[in-house]
């Protein structure tokens, strides 16, 4: 069975986000995937501090909840990462828990020696993200974070699915289309991981962060 983790990215419970990545958590459920919810504004989990404990331990060794996160996102296929955009990047709660994930990428490259540079990565993670202006670069910053922090999971930005223009709680049920795009989206990264990976053309990375 394919294991994805969701991980809700927005302080708020019933945000735009929050309601997106619902809808892509039962498109992947239909397609018959395991899910783990995470919502990070439950969580105790400190900013990275920067101390390299993982550098020896292999893991981070700061005590709290990022420990059975790090252990579940060794073990998943895929994974539904959904922010709001703040400051032209992800939320302070998402940046928390990407910068703790360099234990991870301290394994990876560090300890277990992996080359840079990897093109097929066996993981594939989707990216839903919304925010309030319509600037043409309104997702670049979160979308090289995303595509950096996932590469330290050993996994491919698959695809992001952002929308401009949403601002209050709610709003995104008003964007013609969304709710099924993020329904479709789910159940199209578990049908993509169960039959080996399909490029998918939709939302391609703008040129320069490829
Ligand atoms: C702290 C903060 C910073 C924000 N920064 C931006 C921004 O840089 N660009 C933008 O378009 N919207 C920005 N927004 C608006 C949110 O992205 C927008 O309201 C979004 O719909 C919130 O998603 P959510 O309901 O999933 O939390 C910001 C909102 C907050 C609270």
């Amino acid at each position: 069975m394919i294991k994805i983790a969701a991980v809700f990215g927005s302080p708020r419970r019933k945000g735009n986000t929050s309601t997106l990545l619902n809808h892509a958590i039962a498109g992947a459920s239909d397609a018959g995937a395991q899910i783990t919810k995470i919502v990070l504004r439950d969580l105790k989990m400190s900013p990275c501090l920067e101390i390299y404990g993982c550098k020896k331990a292999g893991r981070c060794v700061i005590k709290d909840d990022y420990g059975d996160i790090e252990e579940l996102f060794q073990r998943i296929d895929g994974l539904m990462l959904a922010s709001p955009i703040f400051f032209y990047t992800v939320s302070a709660h998402t940046k928390i828990l990407m910068d703790r994930c360099n234990s991870l990428w301290v394994k990876k490259y560090w300890i277990d020696k992996r080359p840079f540079g990897r093109k097929n990565y066996p993981r594939k993670g989707l990216f839903i993200s919304v925010g309030s202006t319509n600037g043409k670069r309104l997702f670049d910053g979160a979308l090289l974070s995303v595509k950096y922090f996932m590469d330290a999971l050993d996994m491919e930005l698959w695809k992001p699915l952002l929308f401009r223009g949403i601002e209050t709680e709610g709003q995104i049920a008003d964007a013609p289309g969304s709710l099924e795009a993020a329904y479709d989206a789910g159940k199209a990264l578990v049908q993509t991981l169960a039959d080996g990976y399909r490029p998918d053309g939709d939302q391609p990375l703008p040129d320069d962060l490829q």
